[in-house]
């Protein structure tokens, strides 16, 4: 049916058209996001995230059994946080839809991990790579010399690989740094404002807990989160090509001035 182009020449004579009494003008109900800890049974949603949509580095390429393992080092850790971004609907059905983990004192939380976790992972990772010799290979390649110096370190002078170092202002102390590892939100629901909830809860966490900055990497490329990123304020301080040879960007975001400068 062809719609026909009507000319109201005369609009000004035409009588006037009754208005309905209420006109509905109601916008429609939008799910909410609320953010809320993870818990052991969002460790198979976090993990199939991960591998699904950050892929990148040695850890999501174990498998989604190893990350679980990686993910669980999370929970309840002095240190770390594990977070759920879940919508609720306007009949109270809450779905999860993204999750983010990071570290609140990213140095503490690495000797942390290798001091409760680290048999249980190091079995883990080396069950994995058994049953893939080329990753395997490419980890002996790689990252096998740094891993070894690293747990031989003493705590407090382990730094996390693809961490910058903490800088040592002139009191000698290092500067607190939280480090977010991963964030992401399941397709359908992004748009919606979880990611920025996920993120800005953890920077309240880690302003609480102390911190003065807060770092993460970004791998450049197509659908990269660079742009997510420029917008909730966080600013590039460096970039380099990881072990695999991607670029990657370290954002950072200042907790005592609220802004990535
Ligand atoms: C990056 C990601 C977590 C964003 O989640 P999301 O729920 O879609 O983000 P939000 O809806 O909270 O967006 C917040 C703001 O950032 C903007 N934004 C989100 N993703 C963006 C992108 N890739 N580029 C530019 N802007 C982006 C939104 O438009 C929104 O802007 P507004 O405040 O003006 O409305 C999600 O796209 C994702 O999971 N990507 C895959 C995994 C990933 O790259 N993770 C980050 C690396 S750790």
């Amino acid at each position: 049916m062809s719609i026909v182009p009507v000319a109201c020449r005369h609009a000004t004579s035409l009588p006037p058209v009754p208005l309905p009494q209420k006109v509905a003008m109601t916008a429609p109900i939008l799910p909410r996001v609320v953010i809320r800890p993870a818990t052991g049974d969002d460790l198979a949603l976090t993990a199939s995230l991960q591998c699904a949509f950050l892929p990148h580095g040695l850890f999501p390429r174990l498998g989604e059994k190893f990350v679980r393992r990686w993910h669980a080092t999370y929970l309840n850790a002095p240190h770390g946080t594990a977070l759920m971004a879940e919508l609720v609907a306007p009949d109270g059905n809450r779905q999860p839809v993204g999750f983010l983990v990071g570290a609140t004192d990213q140095v503490r939380h690495v000797d942390d991990v290798l001091g409760r976790h680290r048999v249980r992972l190091g079995t883990a990772g080396a069950g994995a790579l058994a049953l893939r010799p080329r990753l395997a290979a490419h980890f002996l390649r790689t990252r096998a010399r740094a891993y070894l110096r690293r747990l031989l370190k003493r705590p407090q002078q382990r730094v996390p690989a693809g961490a910058v170092p903490p800088s040592a202002p002139a009191s000698g102390a290092p500067t607190r740094t939280a480090v977010i590892t991963a964030v992401a939100v399941i397709p359908e629901a992004r748009g919606s404002g979880a990611g920025k909830e996920l993120v800005t809860h953890f920077l309240t966490q880690a302003r609480a807990k102390g911190a003065v900055r807060a770092e993460l990497a970004v791998i450049a490329g197509t659908g990269s989160a660079d742009g997510f990123y420029a917008r909730l304020g966080w600013s590039v301080v460096e970039e380099h090509l990881s072990r695999d040879g991607s670029l990657t960007r370290t954002y950072r975001y200042e907790l005592d001035t609220g802004t990535g400068e």
